[in-house]
């Protein structure tokens, strides 16, 4: 069998054994290891059929540790001719049939996801204003001052950013939800959990939604 690109190395004998050790060896090197070293299998345990469920159970577990941001979370995109892009947004609710982000509507992702993802919607402003409203200022400051993916002058936007946050501390400027920000809302198809700890070989499940709504779910090798 063809090795897969960049694996083979010019001037690295290929052996019938691990870089060279007989078979003999590698028995004593795998009964070492048994001796030595552990291995098991993951279980995710299922309370019901719905994937959401699981979901806020771990989401509920990550919001209760001490990870720095368990919100956020990566979200990749594709253009028509296939290109795809990931970026990391915040998860600013979790609803329970589906996730909504926000971001500014004349961005990358904006046109990629209304695009191509059937299965994302773009919420009306009543139904995300109160997320905005609960920006910290730094984000309200960030909506209005940045024109997202555009190319910038450092020196320009610090002056029109300290400008923005002097005439928001004397009150004469406030700081509306702008026109190009959006939140969309995104309803799964499609949902896998993948849980592994210590040596256990992980445990994967993977739910999908069928035609009329109801959710099937799976157990897959990881
Ligand atoms: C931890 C983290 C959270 C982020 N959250 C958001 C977000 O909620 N909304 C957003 O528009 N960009 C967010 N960003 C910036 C995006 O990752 C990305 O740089 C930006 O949205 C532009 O993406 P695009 O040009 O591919 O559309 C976040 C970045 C990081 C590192």
């Amino acid at each position: 069998m063809p090795e897969p690109n960049g694996i083979a190395q010019a001037g690295v004998p290929h052996t019938n054994g691990v870089n060279g050790t007989k078979p003999e060896d590698r028995v004593a090197v795998l009964k070492a290891a048994a001796a030595r070293e552990e291995s098991g299998l993951s279980k995710i345990e299922l309370i019901d059929d719905n994937p959401f469920t699981l979901f806020r159970e771990w989401h509920t577990a990550a919001l209760q540790s001490n990870l720095v941001l368990p919100n956020a979370l990566c979200l990749s995109t594709a253009t028509k001719e296939g290109r795809v892009s990931s970026r990391h947004v915040i998860l600013r609710r979790l609803e329970d049939d589906g996730f909504i982000i926000m971001t500014d509507r004349r961005s990358k992702k904006s046109a990629e996801l209304v695009r191509i993802e059937g299965d994302v919607v773009e919420l009306t402003e009543d139904q995300y204003l109160d997320l905005y409203e609960r920006e910290p200022l730094f984000c309200k400051v960030r909506s209005h001052l940045c024109h997202q993916g555009v190319e910038v002058d450092w020196d320009d936007l610090k002056k029109k950013h300290d400008e923005i946050v002097r005439k928001v501390a004397e009150g004469t400027q406030t700081l509306p939800c702008p026109e190009h920000f959006v939140a969309y809302k995104l309803y799964p198809t499609m949902i896998e959990f993948y849980y592994a700890h210590d040596s256990n070989i992980g445990d994967r499940i993977m739910f999908l939604k069928k035609a009329g709504g109801a959710w099937e779910h799976t157990r897959i090798a990881a």
